[in-house]
């Protein structure tokens, strides 16, 4: 009896470190992959404000339907993004700003 309480109280204490707990690494992505195609138009890697895009809607609304969780795990065109995909799901004109602002994107770093 005594056993079981115990455990019951260490659990209601470690629970809202859980829900605390950031479960992501990186508040700030930098996508500089497409290297090639972008020095080819004079583009600028893109900052990506992870943590402010997570603190304002769900996890879900974008992972894993737009973006697989993982640093590099997803490769991002301007094709996609115009047709809607990827961060054009949002950057439509619709939801956010349209895609045609390159340089709230490609800002560089
Ligand atoms: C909503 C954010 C966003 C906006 C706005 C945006 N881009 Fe991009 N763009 C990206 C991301 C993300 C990548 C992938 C970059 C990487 O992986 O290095 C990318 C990649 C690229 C690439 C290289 C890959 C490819 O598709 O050839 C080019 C060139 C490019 N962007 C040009 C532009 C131009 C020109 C504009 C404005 C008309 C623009 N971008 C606006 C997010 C954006
Ligand atoms: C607006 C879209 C969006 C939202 C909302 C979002 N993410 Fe992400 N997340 C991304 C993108 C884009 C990447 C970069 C993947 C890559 O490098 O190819 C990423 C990367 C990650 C990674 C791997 C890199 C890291 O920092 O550890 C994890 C884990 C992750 N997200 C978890 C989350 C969690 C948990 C939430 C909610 C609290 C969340 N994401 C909300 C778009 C989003
Ligand atoms: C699920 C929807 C969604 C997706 C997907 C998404 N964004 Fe956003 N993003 C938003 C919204 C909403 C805002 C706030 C728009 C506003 O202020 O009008 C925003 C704002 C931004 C800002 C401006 C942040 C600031 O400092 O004010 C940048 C830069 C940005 N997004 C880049 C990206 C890039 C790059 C991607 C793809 C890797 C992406 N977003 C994917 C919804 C999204």
């Amino acid at each position: 009896m005594v056993k079981i309480s115990v455990y019951a109280i260490a659990l209601l204490l470690t629970m809202p470190m859980f829900s605390f707990t950031k479960d992501f690494k990186h508040d700030v992505i930098i996508f500089k992959r497409e290297v090639k195609s972008r020095s080819k138009v004079g583009m600028k890697p893109v900052v990506f404000p992870h943590k402010l895009h997570a603190e304002s809607m769900k996890c879900n609304s974008c992972h894993n339907q737009l973006f697989k969780p993982k640093l590099g795990a997803n490769k991002i065109t301007m094709k996609k993004i115009m047709e809607g995909q990827a961060c054009g799901a949002c950057h439509n004109g619709v939801k956010a700003w349209p895609a045609f602002h390159c340089d709230r994107c490609h800002r560089g770093k």
